[in-house]
């Protein structure tokens, strides 16, 4: 494998290797947080603060998972000369990707409810902003054809915005019953969507081609599922 081959698997690797992992204890803590609190099952009383210390864990690592994937994405679709919009656009975009983090790790840090807010809000326009870029594979942008729904792309920045939703209201999660409901009933949502994201990152996987196989592979037709030597 090239070394563009490599980076193209960073995505995925973190995501089996440090996410998915991480999901796992968070769904378990989060189902005794609530065995403990509505049906006063015995449990150690960290059981809360654990789920809640794991999952902005795990929301920070969402987003970073999905900044790397885009980054290479953009990064590696064409070679460097031939970047559309050259350095100036190249220069553009990685200001967003920095403003992105910073604008993630000061949510992180910060107490004060409008500030969380508003870094919620801004790391998620970053993902978004990058996301829109043309070289980002999106299956399909229009949410009533199927391809929208199967879009690896849509499902992935949908979940990262509840990460940032959940990250950025730990204080009121704690404090209302009702952003808790609001919480959880979100969180099942997101659940769901890093099961079909486990689908379809899989999917992209295997229909992704290896750097030197491009030029033959792209030479296919993918609607009709034939390439040039079958109709020989
Ligand atoms: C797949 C992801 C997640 C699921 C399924 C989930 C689900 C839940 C559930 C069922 C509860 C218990 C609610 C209750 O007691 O009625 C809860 C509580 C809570 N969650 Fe999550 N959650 C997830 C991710 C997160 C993330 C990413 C964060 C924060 C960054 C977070 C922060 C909290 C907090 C602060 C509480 C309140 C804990 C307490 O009352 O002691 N959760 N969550
Ligand atoms: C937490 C779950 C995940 C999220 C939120 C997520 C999100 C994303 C996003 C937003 C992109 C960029 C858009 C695109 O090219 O489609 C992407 C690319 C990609 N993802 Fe995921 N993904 C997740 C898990 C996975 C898994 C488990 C795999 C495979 C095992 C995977 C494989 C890929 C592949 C192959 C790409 C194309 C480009 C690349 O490798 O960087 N993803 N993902």
């Amino acid at each position: 494998m090239a070394a563009v081959d490599w980076l193209m698997i960073l995505h995925p690797f973190l995501a089996v290797v440090l996410v998915y992992p991480l999901i796992g204890v968070v769904v378990r803590l989060a189902v005794q947080t609530r065995a403990r609190r509505v049906q006063k099952v015995k449990l150690p009383p960290t059981v809360g603060r654990d789920h809640s210390d794991l999952g902005s864990w795990l929301a920070a690592g969402v987003v970073v998972l999905v900044l790397i994937a885009l980054f290479v994405v953009i990064a590696t679709k064409t070679p460097f000369a031939e970047f559309e919009g050259g350095v100036a656009r190249a220069m553009q975009l990685l200001l967003v990707l920095c403003g992105t983090s910073v604008s993630l790790l000061a949510l992180w840090r910060c107490k004060l409810p409008i500030l969380r807010l508003a870094f919620s809000l801004i790391t998620w326009a970053g993902v978004l902003g990058l996301g829109a870029q043309p070289e980002v594979w999106r299956l399909s942008d229009n949410p009533f054809t199927p391809a929208f729904w199967q879009s690896h792309y849509w499902a992935g920045v949908g979940v990262t915005g509840l990460m940032l939703f959940s990250l950025g209201a730990r204080a009121e999660i704690f404090r209302d019953i009702r952003i808790r409901r609001l919480h959880v009933t979100a969180n099942v949502l997101a659940a769901l969507l890093f099961l079909t994201q486990g689908l379809t990152g899989t999917r992209d996987l295997l229909e992704i081609p290896l750097s030197w196989q491009k030029s033959t592979i792209y030479q296919c037709d993918f609607d009709a599922m034939t390439c040039p030597s079958d109709s020989n």
